[in-house]
């Protein structure tokens, strides 16, 4: 038997025959063996969101989850037939189906020992049935999207400080027409949350790292070889070894285990080792992508995450016919994230930026065109509209909107702290005005946490603080507070009343 033959014959572990027949293309249906399967799915969601997260997935498919104490991750049991489904959740970035998972895995005393046991534990696990999910899973999967340099720019957007000063016309026109997405910006978000270690490695000797811009790779499983790469996520401090070397010496045991080919870039299969603590838990990944890349197209400097977009909208339970506004909207992806998801409420999004307004009219066109293609027929449009505004001055009646969410400048890479101290009292203000009565609520993200406590100390009259959600944003600890809106009726002060524009 060729080595070939071999790897190919190890890959399901399940039904040797059928699965020879069905990686070289001939149609065994790995559903079809699958059938009441159950399996343990992990995912990966936006820290501080585990719960609402765990909340969607009881509502959408019915199993309870265990949210774990890795903060970030929450795992539920599915039927196999279920896994359509899953990607469908809105509050989950990464999934991947468990193999095992060790609550109180014991530790050897040298690291020796502990790589050693390492080297051998893919040989004792059982691969077969989180394999046939990986297989079925083949065809649900979104493929990576390709990354695009930012363009200039957005560069000289970041030299102005975000509020709008300093604009030139022409960037928006030549934006408009551009579809710049910046793997840098998108770290800003994307950062691992939790302190800890992260290593893709199948050791120097194993991977062969390709070029990415590699055209063999169409990310089609090749009959002929299986690749693979391990990576390990460790968190915890009373590990004698490190991330990189766990992911090494089981990253071994892997390949001797299944004769695959190791592989960090160009990789079919992607095992994971998720230690946490004493927690040690063994997973195939299951997406290619993070979930929350989805509805955006036009990415600006502080683009925020769809699934974090998802949590804030959730918090403030919207309800049919709700007008939900988000004034300092950026690209658009809280508003976009509620039309797609609330159509049964009516979304506004402004920014006093033309740039982001732009980008956000841009996004919302996008969607349109994605959904239209979908459906093959004419759209009937989204509940969403794009205008340029200032949040201290909205052209909006007093008392007319139910739900704001918004995502505040954190005086970091938008505005500053300064400006902050000016600009925090005065949305607050403006908000508890367009805000219903007794009824409205507002679910406000913020780095600047001080300044929001000042300013929200003096407002108690009009916003009662409900419920606080830390979350923590490429590495910046934030805040998401849902406030109330107490009964009380708005009252122009006669000092404000000289400075607002009559609507
Ligand atoms: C943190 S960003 C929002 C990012 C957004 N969530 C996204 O996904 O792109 C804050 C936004 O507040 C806007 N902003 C700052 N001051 C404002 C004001 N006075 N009125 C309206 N928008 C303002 C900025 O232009 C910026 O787009």
């Amino acid at each position: 038997m060729s080595d070939v033959q071999e790897a190919v014959d190890q890959l399901l572990d399940v039904n040797l025959q059928e699965d020879q027949r069905s990686m070289q293309g001939s149609e065994s249906d790995p559903r079809s063996e699958s059938e009441g399967l159950r399996v343990t799915i992990g995912a990966t969601v936006p820290t501080g969101f585990e719960q609402t997260a765990a909340d969607e997935v009881r509502e959408k498919l019915g199993s309870s989850c265990k949210i774990s104490k890795d903060r970030g991750k929450i795992y539920f049991s599915i039927s196999v037939e279920s896994l359509a489904q899953v990607h469908c959740l809105r509050s989950v970035d990464n999934l991947f189906v468990v193999v095992q998972e060790f609550n109180d895995y014991q530790f050897k005393e040298t690291k020796e020992e502990v790589l050693k046991d390492f080297e051998e534990l893919a040989g004792k696990l059982s691969w077969s049935e989180p394999l046939n999910v990986w297989k079925i899973n083949t065809s649900f999967k979104k493929k990576k999207t390709k990354r695009k340099k930012i363009s200039q720019n957005s560069s000289k957007e970041k030299a102005d400080n975000g509020q709008g000063d300093r604009l030139d016309e022409k960037d928006v026109k030549k934006e408009s027409t551009e579809n710049v997405l910046d793997s840098h910006i998108l770290d800003y978000y994307e950062n691992p949350a939790i302190k800890e270690e992260i290593s893709t490695l199948v050791g120097d000797d194993l991977a062969s790292c390709k070029d990415e811009n590699d055209e063999s790779w169409k990310g089609e499983v090749n009959p002929g070889v299986v690749k693979f790469r391990v990576t390990c996520n460790r968190a915890g401090e009373k590990h004698c070894f490190t991330s990189n070397e766990a992911a090494r010496d089981f990253g071994g045991s892997v390949q001797d285990h299944f004769k695959w080919k190791a592989d960090m870039t160009n990789f079919d299969v992607e095992v994971l080792l998720n230690i946490h603590d004493s927690e040690v838990i063994v997973g195939i990944a299951l997406t290619e992508e993070s979930l929350h890349r989805r509805n955006i197209t036009h990415f600006g400097p502080t683009t925020l995450r769809s699934t974090l977009a998802y949590g804030m909208l959730r918090l403030c339970a919207p309800q049919p016919t709700d007008i939900i506004v988000d004034p300092m909207c950026g690209t658009g992806a809280i508003p976009i994230e509620g039309a797609t998801e609330w159509s049964n409420c009516f979304h506004l999004a402004g920014d006093n930026n033309p740039l982001a307004v732009n980008r956000a009219a841009n996004n919302i066109s996008s969607l349109l065109t994605k959904n239209q293609m979908k459906e093959s027929k004419l759209s009937y449009g989204l509940p969403i509209d794009a205008i340029q505004w200032d949040i201290c001055n909205l052209p909006l009646r007093t008392g007319s909107v139910d739900v704001i969410v918004t995502d505040m400048p954190f005086g970091k890479r938008m505005g500053s702290k300064k400006k902050n101290w000016n600009l925090y009292p005065a949305c607050l203000r403006e908000m508890s005005r367009v805000c219903r009565p007794g009824t409205g609520r507002a679910v406000l993200l913020t780095q600047d946490k001080k300044c929001f406590a000042k300013a929200l100390s003096g407002m108690g009259h009009v916003w009662r603080k409900v419920h606080t959600v830390w979350v923590n944003i490429g590495g910046l600890h934030a805040a998401v507070y849902l406030l109330r809106r107490t009964p009380q009726a708005f009252v122009q002060s006669s000092e404000q009343d000289g400075e607002r524009t009559p609507w």
